[in-house]
């Protein structure tokens, strides 16, 4: 299959870009590099021995994405490229919907005109929103998110349902993500966030590295087994491969299908933190600071339907997930 990957050389476009060559298939990049590396191209290079064909553009522009699609047989595309950082999207709301509905509204009308009739889409388990009980499960309201990023994604879901309903021929699998970690064991491509990380695995392991003083668990008084927020961890090379399982149900599927991609089961800040120490071996100062604004106690996914659609589950460990995360901050400050 020949594959677009908008926002391809971001963290989970790079990582799904290597399961994709893996398996055989081809694939072509698309991304502005707002948030990527042009080298994160030569990694990719290095792991699989494949430079995938890469144009340097945003998919707003229609001109652009009308080159990609003539010069290129595109049989499915992975729509990746957006903004994401939630506490961003409160202070810059149109930026983020501008350009998450600019560019998959512009990606479903270049389809369209390429007759390219498969779509997979990175949405988030976000969209259940604060008032669903855990585990969230597919069938379960999503009408409340509790930020702009987050309505994104919702809005999204709906945009591309809406598309599906009038073209009852198109495949589209709209992926839940839960909280994406870790790395390629290569330690050539992982989460390389702009700035001080909102997230907490890549702040852990700057913290690991010198790079900053002390993390602060946001709360230790939810009403949780160690009273700090539980949520999904997966390892980022599980999740990739869960796209090429979604590419292969698109193919054979037609309609409009939402399915979580996570373990099934909740993590507290505290056993991540310690788990990163144990296996890592590294020394991770913290204090308990108070809560953050939006979070919720618990996150975390009934993983059932990727199973049984999919025939996808997770298959790494939380510590496969800290010590591949480590590996990929050792390798890259050197
Ligand atoms: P990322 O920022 O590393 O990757 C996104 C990529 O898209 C970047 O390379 C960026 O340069 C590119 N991009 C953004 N806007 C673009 C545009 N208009 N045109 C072309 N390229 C553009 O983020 P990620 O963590 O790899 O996330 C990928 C997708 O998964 C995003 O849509 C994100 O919202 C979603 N998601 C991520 C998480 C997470 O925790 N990482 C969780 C749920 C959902
Ligand atoms: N945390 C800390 N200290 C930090 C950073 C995080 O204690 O410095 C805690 C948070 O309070 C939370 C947990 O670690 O309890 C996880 O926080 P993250 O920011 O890593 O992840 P979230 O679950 O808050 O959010 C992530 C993505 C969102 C996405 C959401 C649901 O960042 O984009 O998962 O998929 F919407």
């Amino acid at each position: 299959m020949n594959v677009l990957l908008t926002g391809g050389l971001g963290y989970i476009g790079s990582h799904t870009c290597v399961e994709l060559l893996n398996a055989g298939h081809r694939a072509v990049i698309v991304d502005n590099l707002c948030n990527a590396y042009g080298s994160v191209l030569d990694y990719i290079e290095q792991i699989t021995g494949i430079r995938p064909r890469f144009y340097e553009a945003d998919a707003q522009d229609r001109a652009a994405m009308e080159r990609i699609f003539s010069e290129n047989e595109i049989d499915a595309v992975i729509h990746f490229a957006g903004l994401k950082a939630v506490g961003e999207s409160c202070r810059i709301p149109l930026a983020y919907y501008r350009n998450n509905l600019d560019s998959t509204l512009t990606l479903l009308e270049t389809m369209e005109k390429y007759g390219c009739k498969r779509l997979v889409f990175s949405s988030s388990a976000t969209v259940y929103g604060p008032d669903n009980p855990v585990p969230y499960n597919e069938e379960m309201p999503c009408h409340v998110a509790t930020n702009p990023y987050g309505w994104t994604k919702a809005m999204i879901e709906q945009i591309i349902r809406d598309y599906v309903t009038a073209n009852p021929d198109f495949s589209a699998v709209l992926l839940r993500y839960f909280n994406p970690v870790g790395a390629h064991e290569s330690g050539l491509i992982g989460d390389d966030p702009n700035g001080i990380p909102n997230n907490l695995m890549p702040y852990i392991a700057r913290v690991a590295g010198g790079q900053l003083e002390k993390l602060t668990v946001f709360g230790n008084d939810y009403d949780t087994p160690d009273g700090t927020c539980l949520r999904d961890y997966l390892h980022v090379v599980d999740l990739a491969k869960g796209h090429i399982c979604a590419l292969d149900y698109a193919a054979v599927h037609t309609g409009a299908e939402a399915i979580n991609l996570g373990t099934g089961n909740g993590v507290s800040v505290l056993e991540l933190l310690h788990t990163f120490i144990r296996v890592n071996g590294v020394d991770v100062p913290y204090v308990i600071g108070g809560r953050r604004d939006g979070d919720l106690a618990r996150c975390y996914a009934n993983a059932e339907k990727a199973e049984r659609v999919l025939h996808w589950k997770t298959e790494k460990t939380v510590e496969d997930m800290c010590r591949d995360s480590w590996n990929f901050i050792v390798k890259h400050t050197k």
